[in-house]
C-alpha cells in the first residue's frame, strides 16, 4: 500500500464516515462491548434490547433507555464529532452513516447523517407506530436500573417504545438502502469506533472495499484488517484531528 488515507482524502469526491459507539465514547457515552466499561458487560441485552423484553417488563426497559437518553442530552459532541463535521467542509461530499442512537453528529454540525439503528430521540407507539415527542431537556437524570413507566400513545393508548433498532428487528429500510448506496459509491470510507460485529451494518466497510474505496479503521484497540485496509490506532478525536491536519493542514487545533 503506497498511498495514505490523508492523501486519498485530498483527492476524494465522496467520503463516508461510518461510526460506532467508540465515536461517542469521549463524550462520556458508554460503548457496548469494551471490557469493564461496555454496557453489555453490566446489562443483559436479552432483557433490554428486544421487543419481547419490552413487552415482558416495559418499565425496566423504558427506564434503561431513559437513563441513556438523559446521558446523551447532558453530553456534548467531542473532538471526533467536530473533526468529522469540519472534514465535510474540505471535500465535495461527505455522508455520515452511524450505528449510534445519539444526536452528537448533528449537534457537532454534520448535515448528512444516516442513522442505521434509529434514535433515542424518536420514540413511537409499540402498537400503532405513531411518533411520540419527548422533551429535549434533562433536568433529572434517572439512575441506571430505575424503572419508569413508559408514556402511553395518544392515539391507541399503547405503550411508547424507544425508537432504536432492537436485536431481531430489521434496520429501517430507507436508512439501510441509503447506507449501502453511499458505501458502494464513495472513494474513501472511514470506519470509526466500531467493533464491526453487528450485521448488517458491519457489511458496509466490506462493500466499500469491494468497490475499490480506500478503507481506514480508527480505533484505540488494534484488530486485524486485510492488507488493503488501513488501521489508525488511537482515540477517535486524536486520530481524526491528526488526519485532518495531515490532509488539509489547517485544522484550528493545529
Ligand atoms: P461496540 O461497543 O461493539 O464497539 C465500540 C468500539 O469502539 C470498540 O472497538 C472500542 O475499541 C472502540 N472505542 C472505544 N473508545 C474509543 C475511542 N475513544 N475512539 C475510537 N474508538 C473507541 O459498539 P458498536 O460497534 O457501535 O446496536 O456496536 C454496534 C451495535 O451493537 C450498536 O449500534 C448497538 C450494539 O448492540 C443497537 O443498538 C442495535
Amino acid at each position: 500500500m503506497t498511498s495514505t488515507p490523508a492523501l486519498q482524502l485530498r483527492k476524494a469526491q465522496h467520503v463516508v464516515v461510518f461510526t460506532g459507539a467508540g465515536a461517542s465514547a469521549e463524550s462520556g457515552i458508554p460503548t457496548f462491548r469494551d471490557e469493564l466499561t461496555g454496557l453489555w458487560e453490566r446489562f443483559d441485552p436479552a432483557q433490554l434490547a428486544t421487543s419481547e423484553a419490552f413487552r415482558a417488563d416495559p418499565s425496566l426497559c423504558w427506564g434503561w433507555y431513559e437513563w441513556r437518553r438523559h446521558k446523551v442530552l447532558q453530553a456534548q459532541p467531542n473532538g471526533a464529532h467536530l473533526a468529522i463535521a469540519e472534514l465535510a467542509m474540505h471535500v465535495p461530499k461527505l455522508t455520515v452513516v452511524t450505528q449510534n442512537v445519539d444526536d452528537l453528529h448533528e449537534r457537532a454540525g454534520s448535515q448528512d447523517v444516516i442513522h442505521l439503528h434509529g434514535s433515542l430521540h424518536s420514540p413511537r407507539c409499540i402498537d400503532c407506530g405513531l411518533a411520540h415527542t419527548l422533551p429535549l431537556t434533562s433536568e433529572a437524570q434517572p439512575e441506571d436500573g430505575s424503572r419508569i413507566e413508559p408514556p402511553r400513545c395518544s392515539a391507541c393508548d399503547g405503550y411508547v417504545r424507544p425508537g432504536v433498532v432492537w436485536f431481531g428487528e430489521m434496520l429501517p429500510e430507507d436508512a439501510w438502502g441509503a447506507g449501502l448506496a453511499v458505501a458502494q459509491e464513495c472513494d474513501v470510507f472511514l470506519s470509526i469506533g466500531t467493533s464491526g460485529v453487528v450485521y448488517p451494518a458491519a457489511e458496509l466497510p466490506l462493500r466499500a472495499l469491494g468497490q475499490g474505496a480506500t478503507v481506514a479503521h480508527i480505533n484505540p484497540v488494534r484488530f486485524d484488517v486485510s492488507s488493503q485496509e488501513h488501521f489508525l490506532e488511537g482515540p477517535a478525536s486524536v486520530m481524526m484531528q491528526s488526519l485532518l491536519r495531515e490532509a488539509f493542514g489547517n485544522h484550528p487545533d493545529s
